[in-house]
């Protein structure tokens, strides 16, 4: 296997890095000053001179409020760039991994939602996210996975629960926190070794829901990470999403069924629960790092 990284300084570029580096797998990674999938030109050149077995779709404008203003690089960046990239993974035969989101999702579901249920989006960056999973099934779907995973976090780059230790960490106040949007957060190293996981299998190209198991409430979440670095859980408040005066309406309620996942063989990825009980110390010591601590 050689891997092509696109997206390279986002979280899931970075873990992705770092787990082939762990795993003496070769990559070449790009971060977006170096290969911008807006541009198709660039995309071919850049694939066609390093031809490699797979490619990596780690980028995305994932700003979901500021999407709401900036259409055009939603656009570019989320359906576009991927058609670039399966346009050109093709034409060298390699196999494309595009990584999607639960927010194709409305959020009127109330069980976990499969692969096959039509993507409705409630906000312009799964608008968008949408339309790149379309334009990637439809150049490309012989050779492309598209991966939906949810709620991610690592140690780089920002997300909620860096978000969330920053602020017990720097103040005694409240932490005010929505209990109304249920999800699946997922650690981004858990999802790495997934995805490379079922590129190694059998199984058919398509589409595959990656996320933890189980499910929680931004609160919920916000409860156990606090809890679980010996700060009191109960600094945490939940409000309404309607109280809050984002740009973009969120979800309530994007949980995505592993069950395809488990049904080519794959076993489920740990509960919630575990994985940020596993993960959570080492990410606190990267916002220690980060505030000066
Ligand atoms: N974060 C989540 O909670 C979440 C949930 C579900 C699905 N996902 C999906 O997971 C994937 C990775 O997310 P992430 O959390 O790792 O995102 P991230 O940390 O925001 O990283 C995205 C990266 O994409 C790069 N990028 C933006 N526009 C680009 C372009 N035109 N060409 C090349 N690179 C570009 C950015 O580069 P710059 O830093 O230079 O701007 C950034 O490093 C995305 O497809 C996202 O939709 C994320």
């Amino acid at each position: 296997m050689m891997w092509l990284i696109a997206g390279a300084n986002g979280q899931i570029g970075r873990t992705a890095a770092s787990y082939f580096q762990s795993q003496s797998i070769e990559f070449t990674s790009f971060g977006s000053q170096d290969l911008d999938i807006s541009n198709l030109n660039q995309v071919e050149d850049v694939v066609k001179s390093l031809s490699p077995s797979h490619i990596l779709n780690a980028a995305a404008w994932t700003d979901v409020d500021k999407a709401e203003i900036d259409h055009e690089r939603s656009l570019a960046t989320n359906a576009i760039g991927p058609r670039n990239l399966a346009v050109s993974a093709r034409k060298v035969g390699a196999c494309l991994v595009h990584v999607s989101s639960d927010y194709v999702f409305g959020g009127g579901a109330s069980s976990p939602i499969s692969e096959v249920t039509k993507a409705n989006p409630i906000n312009y960056y799964g608008i968008t996210k949408a339309q790149g999973d379309e334009n990637v099934s439809i150049e490309y779907p012989g050779g492309s996975f598209i991966l939906r995973t949810s709620w991610v976090y690592s140690r780089y780059g920002k997300n909620f629960v860096k978000s969330i230790l920053r602020k017990a960490i720097t103040s005694e106040d409240d932490i005010f926190v929505v209990d109304d949007q249920f999800g699946q957060p997922t650690l981004a190293t858990d999802f790495v070794k997934k995805m490379h996981q079922l590129c190694l299998s059998d199984a058919p190209m398509g589409t595959y829901n990656i996320t933890s198991s189980g499910s929680t409430t931004w609160h919920g979440f916000a409860q156990e990470i606090l809890r679980l670095c010996d700060f009191d859980p109960e600094r945490v408040k939940p409000i309404k999403s309607e109280s809050l005066d984002t740009l973009a309406q969120r979800p309530k309620y994007s949980v995505l069924s592993n069950a395809k996942m488990r049904g080519v063989g794959l076993d489920s990825m740990e509960d919630w629960s575990e994985a940020i009980c596993r993960s959570v110390e080492e990410i606190r010591q990267e916002v220690e790092v980060e505030i000066g601590f």
